[in-house]
């Protein structure tokens, strides 16, 4: 089996963590009615919960905090992020905004009217929220693949070509006002997409002249994956990658909270000068001026120098090499995952190691209660709770395709043994995973209800 990589840093600082007594744990849990969004972080003993503004950011980071020039229009911050931008996106024109949600909730509030289809590869929970709180309606067209949890297709996030055509011709491209891809995959597996599926996609949004963007979270994480897997890009660097994607886009918006490695920040860019006008008068509405975008000057310090390190060779090497050597030893000991292991997290398929637990009856959420009951570790559902919805016309309940836990990697946070104790936790499990028992919902709210709802236990 391939060994931990060695991680090219060495740690400078420390934040303790300790595991609280299992009837401790059983109190957080039912204080928190059972979602695990609702316990004290100090609570939890190992946080897989997101890779999302939990990464630990480097000493050149921190350097370029002290940096962070405050001023409210035109600060020398706003400029050096720029130049990053410039860059790797290459974009003519973008805005800073808090996160990744402020950039999907302004462009949906521009582009979708009721009635508007918005394809993607598959959108995630915010980005699909966002566009249905505007009468949208959000279609994911990934390749049948992206559900077989044992298909080792290297490019499970690509979009199925003609399911999209198709989608697009059924619909009318007049109701397409604008289709995405999301690189990596975080909805269905953290998988990448290649650069040939990203450049037909492209060819496919314009041949009906639909403007194209790119939810670009994990960008990096992707041109990895094309590097050492795409056939033809083997010498190319990571940058050259970066480029060749975002030329076929018209626009991007990003949550750098993931490969931007800062614990706040996001963009949204564009080439087109009405729709950031548009963009623009909307952010300042809401957000704040074009030149922060509801972050201080420091924030895009920090975002400047994250996103270059996030590109960085080495750095990548390490964090796709720790998601494989996690993913693989699960597999060893039993577990079932979404295969081959993604990017920025592992995908247990709960649905297969619980199957005696319905859809309705949560296994996703089953298990990731069970982690936390039995080790102190925090994962977070990606199964009918994040996406069950009823059929608008018949009101009967639509299932996901997959009852997932995602157990997220912070990025340069935990180190092997972390990993090895999360492995030891799931061998117990799955001594008694039989006696595992389903959950009911007792409140939940109208959108993103997997943030706030209570459970109680069916047994
Ligand atoms: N798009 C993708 C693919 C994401 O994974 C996320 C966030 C967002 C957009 C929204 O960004 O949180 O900055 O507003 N994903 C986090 C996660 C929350 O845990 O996967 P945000």
């Amino acid at each position: 089996m391939q060994p931990h990589p060695p991680e090219p840093f060495r740690i400078k600082m420390t934040e303790p963590i300790r595991l609280i007594s299992p009837q401790d744990r059983q109190e957080a849990m039912q204080k928190a009615g059972y979602n695990l969004f609702a316990l004290k972080a100090e609570d939890v003993y190992i946080d897989l919960l997101t890779d999302s503004g939990t990464g630990a950011m480097s000493q050149h980071q921190w350097a370029a905090i002290l940096e962070g020039d405050e001023s409210y229009a035109g600060a020398r911050s706003y400029y050096r992020l720029q130049q990053t931008m410039q860059e790797i996106f290459g974009f003519e024109y973008f805005v800073p905004t808090h996160q990744g949600r402020a950039a999907e909730n302004i462009l949906s509030s521009i582009l979708v009217k009721p009635g508007a289809i918005i394809p993607s590869n598959m959108h995630f929970d915010t980005t699909d929220a966002n566009i249905r709180a505007r009468g949208g309606d959000p279609e994911n067209c990934v390749i049948q693949e992206a559900f077989i949890a044992q298909s080792t297709n290297p490019f499970k996030g690509n979009m199925d070509i003609d399911k999209l055509e198709t989608l697009i011709q059924k619909t009318g491209p007049e109701n397409v006002p604008f289709g995405c891809i999301t690189i990596t995959n975080n909805a269905g597996g953290g998988q990448p997409v290649s650069l040939q599926n990203i450049r037909e996609t492209s060819q496919i949004y314009h041949k009906y002249h639909i403007p194209f963007f790119i939810d670009c979270c994990r960008y990096a994480e992707n041109c990895y994956f094309i590097k050492t897997r795409e056939p033809g890009y083997e010498k190319k660097s990571l940058l050259e990658i970066a480029n060749e994607i975002f030329q076929t886009a018209d626009g991007a918006f990003m949550s750098a909270k993931k490969d931007a490695i800062v614990n706040i920040g996001g963009f949204l860019a564009v080439r087109d000068a009405e729709l950031f006008q548009k963009i623009s008068n909307e952010l300042i509405l809401r957000e704040g001026f074009i030149t922060y975008g509801g972050l201080a000057g420091r924030d895009l310090d920090a975002m400047a120098v994250g996103l270059r390190e996030g590109l960085d060779d080495e750095y990548l090497a390490y964090r796709i090499g720790q998601t494989a050597y996690f993913g693989n030893r699960l597999l060893e000991n039993g577990i079932p995952i979404i295969e081959p292991a993604g990017g920025h997290a592992i995908y247990v398929d709960a649905g297969s190691f619980l199957a005696h637990i319905p859809h309705s009856e949560f296994p996703g959420q089953a298990l990731a209660a069970t982690l936390y009951l039995e080790g102190g570790i925090r994962g977070v559902e990606i199964g009918s709770v994040m996406f069950a919805h009823p059929d608008p016309q018949s009101g009967e309940m639509i299932y996901p395709q997959m009852e997932l836990v995602r157990l997220a990697l912070p990025r340069r946070v935990y180190t092997q043994s972390h990993l090895d104790y999360v492995v030891e936790i799931f061998k117990k499990v799955g001594q008694h995973r039989q006696d595992i028992h389903g959950y009911r919902i007792l409140y939940e709210p109208q959108f993103l209800r997997h943030f706030t709802a209570k459970f109680t236990p069916l047994a």
